[in-house]
């Protein structure tokens, strides 16, 4: 695996894989990578001829300046993982690179709305803008053919299919599934930062994703959104009592669009009298939690049918 820590180190490579015909897959990341990220890769292995991978803790997606200067670093061991799942390139540019000037002098923006204006969008104020921005930037400097999210986080997913879809951005987004802990905690990079108690209550998340999802098998199509929301805040509710968890929502929203719906899609109707689903009638049940200090996200994707 080459790494390269400029546009300069990364263009020729890239450029003559390109002139081979060769396929680029891309996964960007902000590094302390764990199997989820490593999953990832070997889903842009599969798919595409050459992997490039980047790691670049992006400022301007930080609410909180404390939040970007505890984000953990981990990059020696980020680089071995990388090369062992089959990652040919590892990009990890300076903030120079990628924001020439330094990130304050950044003076254009993608600034989303849509699926960007809920949730982790009313929470952190600025975090998609942040995000849309410096994929776009990675975008323009891989080129990649196609590049692969998470459905961990499940909102940007949609925001940046929705920014490609927007811009006419000529890159083919991929989700990956999201990878949990055998107890079912979703892996993330702030998970080091839980305590062995917070990481124990951490599993109410997973615990009311659960219960929501029979909720919506017992609903079925066309049923109460409001009932799965019920369903989540009731498994949660007790940890708020307890003081071990604050909830910053609990939602049942459209995959696409990320707007909260009313009833649960049913692809029995027809699809015009349900504007806000997209084809596949999926649904999405995102969480937001804090654990003690640590805020976690996690959620649950379902196709209605
Ligand atoms: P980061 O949090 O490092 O995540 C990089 C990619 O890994 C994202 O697509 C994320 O959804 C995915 N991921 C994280 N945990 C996962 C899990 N448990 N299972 C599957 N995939 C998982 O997301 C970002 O970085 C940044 O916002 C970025 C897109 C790099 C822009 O700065």
């Amino acid at each position: 695996m080459q790494t390269a820590h400029d546009s300069a180190a990364l263009r020729p490579t890239v450029e003559a894989w390109r002139r081979d015909g060769e396929t680029i897959g891309f996964v960007p990341t902000m590094g302390a990578l764990h199997e989820g990220h490593l999953s990832l890769v070997r889903r842009a292995r599969d798919l595409a001829d050459r992997v490039v991978a980047s790691i670049f803790v992006n400022p301007t997606q930080f609410n909180q300046a404390e939040d970007l200067a505890k984000y953990p670093r981990t990059p020696e061991q980020d680089a071995a993982a990388l090369a062992e799942a089959g990652c040919d390139l590892l990009y990890m540019p300076t903030e120079e690179d990628v924001y020439p000037g330094g990130s304050a002098a950044n003076a254009t923006w993608v600034v989303p709305g849509g699926a960007a204006e809920g949730l982790e969008g009313a929470f952190r104020p600025g975090h998609f803008r942040g995000v849309a921005t410096v994929v776009l930037k990675l975008f323009n400097l891989v080129r990649p053919d196609l590049a692969v999210f998470g459905e961990k986080d499940a909102q940007q997913l949609a925001v940046i299919r929705q920014m490609v879809r927007d811009l006419l951005v000529p890159v083919k987004i991929l989700p990956g599934p999201t990878v949990r802990e055998p107890d079912g905690l979703a892996m993330s990079s702030r998970n080091v930062r839980l305590s062995p108690q917070e990481r124990q209550d951490a599993l109410v998340l997973h615990r009311a994703l659960e219960a929501a999802a029979q909720v919506v098998r017992r609903e079925g199509p066309g049923g109460s959104a409001d009932a799965v929301r019920a369903a989540m805040n009731a498994v949660l509710e007790p940890a708020v009592a307890e003081r071990v968890a604050r909830i910053d929502y609990a939602e049942v929203v459209d995959a696409t669009t990320f707007q909260p719906i009313d009833r649960l899609p049913d692809p029995r109707k027809d699809p015009s009298q349900e504007p806000y689903l997209d084809q596949a009638g999926e649904i999405v049940l995102p969480l937001a939690v804090w654990i003690g200090e640590t805020r976690l996200i996690d959620n649950l994707r379902l196709k209605i049918n």
